[in-house]
């Protein structure tokens, strides 16, 4: 069953650097369907849903470390397999020094006309790396973006507008 986020809600988590959840907000835990002892500590793919193309975690994973934020649609599983989207932000916290300490996620609900770009975009994605692996399903995302001439924050960011 599609879940749905309510326009002012925002689902918040936080993980150390390889991933594994150290916080998630009351409504990461209702929308996840997870008490709270069943997420800390645990890796955050505990919620990854099966129709997310790998190719989006892989630039999620090359990009957090240098420090710049990400956006992103996401499509999660809770635990009684029903699924969400979200639009999220992740990004690098620091120390003092500057050093990493982990990373920080803030999700709000997907614009639904952003929906329809972004369906497509994943399964066909999925396709092609099922196919053909990662890299040639990660080219069909930057393929677009090089036939729209735009980058992908500027895409992605337009498309939740
Ligand atoms: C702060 C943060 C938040 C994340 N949130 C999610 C999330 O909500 N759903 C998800 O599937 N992966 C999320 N990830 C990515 C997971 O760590 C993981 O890369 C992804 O689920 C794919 O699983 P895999 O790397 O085992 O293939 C998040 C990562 C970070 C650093």
């Amino acid at each position: 069953m599609l879940k749905e986020m309510a326009d002012n809600d925002f689902i918040v988590s936080k993980t150390d650097l390889k991933g594994k959840i150290t916080y998630c907000n009351k409504i990461f835990m209702k929308m996840a369907e997870y008490k709270e002892e069943e997420l800390l500590g645990e890796p955050h793919n505990i919620i990854r849903h099966p129709d997310m193309p790998k190719a989006v975690f892989k630039y999620l994973w090359d990009t957090i470390p240098t420090k710049q934020e990400v956006f992103a649609f996401v499509v999660n599983r809770t635990k009684n397999d029903n699924h969400y989207w979200v639009f999220t932000n992740v990004t690098a916290s620091v120390d003092n020094n500057g050093k990493i300490i982990g990373y920080y996620s803030v999700r709000r609900k997907p614009n639904p006309e952003a929906l329809k770009v972004i369906i497509p975009l994943y399964k066909e994605m999925l396709r092609v790396e099922k196919s053909e692996g990662v890299e040639a399903s990660f080219k069909v995302l930057t393929d677009i973006l090089q036939e729209k001439g735009v980058g992908y924050d500027e895409l992605i960011i337009s498309l939740q507008k």
